[in-house]
């Protein structure tokens, strides 16, 4: 017979709390107490899940294409992203699809996307406070948004783009209330009126904004990603229809900004604590290089993992550390348990960009993407992203932190934020940069 990882002993309640309020520290007891597979027990689940950080156990897991999505997706996304999101589909549906969406994601086309993003960064840019503390993650969140506004749904008239942001903005700050989520569950466990309901007027009135942008892409496809979607067709024939095209432009949307954002607000918390760092990466960018670039990338989305966990229903077993896990456990990879073991990573908690100037980061030790078949499908829009914003902005402001004391992780919807939202004191930069 089978028997999971042990885990901790805790009722469920408090597991879940540890888990919402104090993650890392409730991630590093686990490893310490039970090493590098154990069973946790969130409220809400009927079913332990399994979390790992080996990478052969990644391995075995994420090579196996025919395991499910793990357990509560579809309640949190679904009202957002529509019933045939690539976020919600399995199996030969999802297959389908992401074969599909993939072409305009490949890595060699983000090019075309860079001047998109260097154009949000410096409008943004123009706005921010000389000389006094702010908060830089909300103006990351509208540089992506604009990006993902521009480049993936080509709204080009100004007017439509300004009404589309602002709803956009509401609709996601709204979903990512704690009070809002809490809601959810309350009223889908007990009944009564859901939530959700007053976001309809809200989502029908971004529908017909959207459903204008893709008639005319029908018309007039252009180098955006949605008019790709619109050409595209599957491999056995026939195209997606309009309501599944506004649910992958929804899915992109809710995938892609505020994890970028994130993950850019992170990597400015450690340059700003990591001066070395700083001065070199800025030194790399005044000479247009951009092997540093990659590696503060990758060295931060290692060290602050955006999205913690990227988890699978097995269809089959799975033999772990052990033990033989049976179709229908839930196992997730402990992202930041992954990123930080010692004998993958010497010195795990430094932020040290030169660990991969020398090797690009291993498959399965490092997986702020997730991995295999469901592996994020903009993994090289979001890098190219954050290199070209970062260097846009290093290029334009000097920036200093406004505390000496690291931002602590807080959970933030699906994602680990910082908790202060990174406040810094931004200047423009003298004679060695361009004009800011
Ligand atoms: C730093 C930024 C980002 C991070 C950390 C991130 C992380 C992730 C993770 C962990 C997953 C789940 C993978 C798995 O289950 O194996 C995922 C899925 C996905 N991501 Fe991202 N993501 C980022 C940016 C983006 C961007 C910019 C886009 C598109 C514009 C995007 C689109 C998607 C989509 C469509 C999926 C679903 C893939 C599928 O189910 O087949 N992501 N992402």
């Amino acid at each position: 017979m089978s028997v999971l990882p042990p885990g901790p002993p805790e009722p469920p309640l408090l597991q879940t709390l540890r888990w919402l309020l104090r993650p890392i520290s409730f991630l590093e007891s686990c490893r310490r107490r039970f090493g590098d597979a154990f069973s946790v027990r969130f409220l809400g689940f009927q079913t332990p899940m399994v979390m790992l950080s080996h990478p052969d156990a990644i391995r075995a897991l994420y090579t196996v294409r025919e395991h499910g999505l793990p357990p509560g997706r579809t309640v949190a996304l679904l009202p957002i992203v529509g019933p045939r999101s690539l976020l919600l589909l399995e199996g030969r549906e999802h297959l389908a699809r992401r074969r599909l969406m993939l072409p305009p994601f490949h890595g060699e086309r983000m090019r075309a996307y860079e001047s998109i993003v260097r154009d949000a960064v410096a409008r943004d840019v123009e706005g921010w406070p000389v000389g006094r503390p702010f908060a830089i993650h909300p103006h990351m969140q509208s540089i992506t948004l604009d990006v993902i506004l521009r480049a993936v749904f080509g709204v080009t008239d100004p007017a439509r783009r300004a009404r589309l942001a602002e709803r956009l903005g509401r609709l996601l700050a709204s979903t990512s209330s704690v009070g809002l989520q809490f809601g959810v569950l309350l009223s889908r466990r007990f009944g009564g009126p859901d939530p959700l309901a007053r976001l309809q007027a809200l989502t029908r009135d971004i529908d017909a904004l959207l459903a204008e942008e893709i008639a005319e892409r029908r018309v007039d496809p252009r180098e955006d990603i949605l008019s790709t979607l619109v050409t595209a067709r599957f491999e056995g024939g026939g195209d997606m229809d309009d309501g599944e095209i506004r649910d992958q432009l929804m899915t992109l949307l809710l995938a892609g900004h505020e994890t970028t954002a994130t993950g850019l607000a992170w990597t400015f918390d450690l340059l700003l604590r990591h001066p070395p760092v700083l001065d070199r990466l800025v030194a790399e960018v005044d000479a247009g290089e951009e092997t540093y670039l990659r590696a503060v990338v990758a060295e931060s989305l290692r060290l602050r993992p955006v999205v913690p966990l990227a988890g699978r229903r097995l269809s089959s077993e799975l033999r772990v550390n052990g033990h033989v896990l049976p179709p229908g456990t839930d196992v997730t990879p402990a992202i930041w348990l992954a990123h930080t073991r010692a004998d993958r990573y010497p010195e795990p908690f430094a932020f040290r960009p030169e660990r991969f100037l020398e090797s690009a980061p291993a498959t399965y030790a490092w997986i702020p993407f997730g991995g295999g078949v469901r592996r994020c499908l903009g993994a090289a829009f979001a890098e190219m992203e954050m290199r070209v914003a970062l260097a846009e902005i290093l290029r334009r402001r000097v920036l200093c932190p406004v505390s000496t004391a690291a931002e602590r992780v807080a959970r933030r919807n699906v994602t680990f934020s910082p908790s202060g939202g990174t406040r810094v004191i931004a200047a423009a930069r003298g004679a060695r940069g361009p004009a800011a």
